[in-house]
């Protein structure tokens, strides 16, 4: 490629702001754009609005350093301005579970105002995970009506979902297991395709970045799979999909291994997770799955088939053993201390996952309006997570928060384990110690089972079935 494509992404969320940040960070010249002027402003300040590792310095290199990515609200002039647009928005759920496409839908129409006033050949990559038949439809649709051009001729057009994880999104736009190009033509894909060979294997001199030091490995192009549009969309329902159904799997056997005395989940997944083609990967039992994927897309696409006429058994299982398991976290207090009317219960851990302060879906959030449902007094500590547990509705304002693990522990009559976060990793059985009974459901399996219950913590795991003494 002589000269690098300037890129625009739309919208600035993990996916939008993560990606536009690593090709700007491998020499592309890239745009944010965002109808949100506090976050444009923010990235324009080299600062990152959401707490993600690693992305605040790079942000600050690529902003102010180097001067490859900014941001904007004027959103039309911008695409105007550039080769390529990366659709970025979010899809939420609407009340049904279905994908809402408000926000591809309008930026689909921004890209086909900028066509209108471009003569030169644009290509637009979806990135927003949309449900399949949409970038074939009302995409490719709204682009076509509003620039009054034609896809495959004046304007490229691809899908190619992505897999990154939160906490881990700079690594895995780095390092990803493959790349997914669904293509509406040949041209399409071919030129997403050197794009990405550019952003993995281009002329490294002028990279400033030491990633492959940072991570010991080297940058090389992901395996490629060329698709068509809606098997690209597919591909993204199906890989959550089937994780979460992994999860759920997992969790179920965990509640079968709690009725058998001797016998520990971790053992039993260790035990398949060994056979390759099961893979040792997503077979942690613990509170369930949670966070903006999962559980919102597994929810659109059983929402999808359904108005196709077909009811999927399996993912509705998935979401329902997913429900169970944050209640079954509450049953095990409830089996260990009785009722829980009046007692106090400390939950360590809001956030969905370790590493990030995001609460979306959340199984703290389900649990505790379990505890509080059984008139429970929940006091909760998270390294991180807490300004933003006190913005979500059903738990906000209905529970203490502690600002040290101690003050959590403190007085309380059991302890739930939600979240895995290194900090309770760290913790002893003498930090139990100052509950009032040290009762401790641990969630996530984090414990060494024998240490804890050796030195007088009443210990239950998740997917632990304890011998009677
Ligand atoms: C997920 C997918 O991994 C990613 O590919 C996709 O692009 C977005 O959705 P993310 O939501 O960031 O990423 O988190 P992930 O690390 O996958 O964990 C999801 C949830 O599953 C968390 O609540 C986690 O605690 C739970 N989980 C994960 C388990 O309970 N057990 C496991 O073994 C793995």
């Amino acid at each position: 490629m002589n000269k690098l494509p300037r890129i625009t992404f739309a919208g600035t969320g993990f996916v939008g702001l993560v990606t536009a940040a690593i090709f700007a960070d491998r020499g592309f010249e890239t745009i944010a754009l965002d109808v949100n002027k506090e976050r444009v402003h923010s990235v324009n300040q080299g600062r990152a609005f959401f707490f993600e590792p690693g992305l605040q310095p790079l942000l600050k290199r690529v902003v102010l350093e180097d001067k490859k990515l900014s941001a904007s609200i004027k959103i039309v002039e911008k695409i105007l301005a550039t080769d390529i647009t990366f659709i970025c928005v979010g899809t939420p759920s609407r009340k049904d579970g279905s994908c809402d496409l408000k926000y591809v839908k309008q930026s689909a129409k921004q890209i086909g105002q900028a066509l209108a006033q471009k003569e030169d050949y644009h290509l637009v990559v979806v990135k927003s995970t949309i449900i399949p038949g949409t970038t074939r439809g009302v995409i490719k649709e709204t682009i076509e009506l509003e620039s009054r051009k034609t896809a495959g001729e004046d304007f490229g057009l691809c899908m190619a979902p992505e897999f990154l994880r939160e906490g881990k999104s700079i690594f895995d736009t780095l390092y990803p297991d493959r790349i997914i190009i669904g293509q509406f033509d040949e041209p399409s894909g071919t030129k997403l395709n050197e794009v990405f060979n550019e952003l993995y294997e281009g002329d490294k001199d002028q990279f400033n970045s030491q990633w492959e030091e940072i991570y010991h490995k080297e940058i090389v192009m992901p395996t490629t799979l060329r698709l068509s549009l809606e098997e690209a969309e597919c591909v993204k329902y199906a890989n959550n999909s089937f994780l979460a159904t992994k999860i759920s799997f997992i969790n179920e056997f965990a509640n079968i291994c709690e009725r058998i005395p001797g016998v520990d989940i971790n053992k039993v997944a260790q035990g398949i997770g060994l056979d390759h083609r099961i893979n040792s990967q997503f077979l942690r039992a613990g509170a369930g799955f949670g966070g903006s994927c999962f559980p919102k897309d597994v929810r659109a696409i059983i929402q999808f088939a359904k108005n196709k006429g077909y009811s999927p058994k399996i993912l509705q299982s998935t979401i329902a053993t997913n429900k169970h398991q944050a209640k079954r976290m509450v049953e095990l207090a409830e089996e260990k201390i009785g009722g829980l009317e009046g007692k106090r219960v400390a939950i360590l851990g809001l956030s969905f996952k370790p590493g990030t302060n995001d609460m979306r879906h959340a199984p703290s959030i389900k649990i505790i309006n379990y505890l509080l449902e059984k008139k429970a007094t929940v006091i909760a500590f998270d390294p991180q997570a807490v300004a933003e547990a006190k913005k979500v509705k059903e738990i906000g304002e209905n529970i203490t928060y502690a600002t040290t693990i101690k003050e959590c522990l403190k007085g309380a009559d059991v302890c739930l384990l939600v979240t895995e976060w290194q900090e309770f990793k760290e913790l002893q059985p003498e930090d139990f110690k100052q509950m009032k009974t040290p009762t401790l459901i641990d969630g996530r399996r984090v414990y060494d089972y024998h240490d804890f219950l050796a030195q007088g913590i009443d210990y239950v795991g998740v997917g632990l079935g304890l011998k009677e003494e």
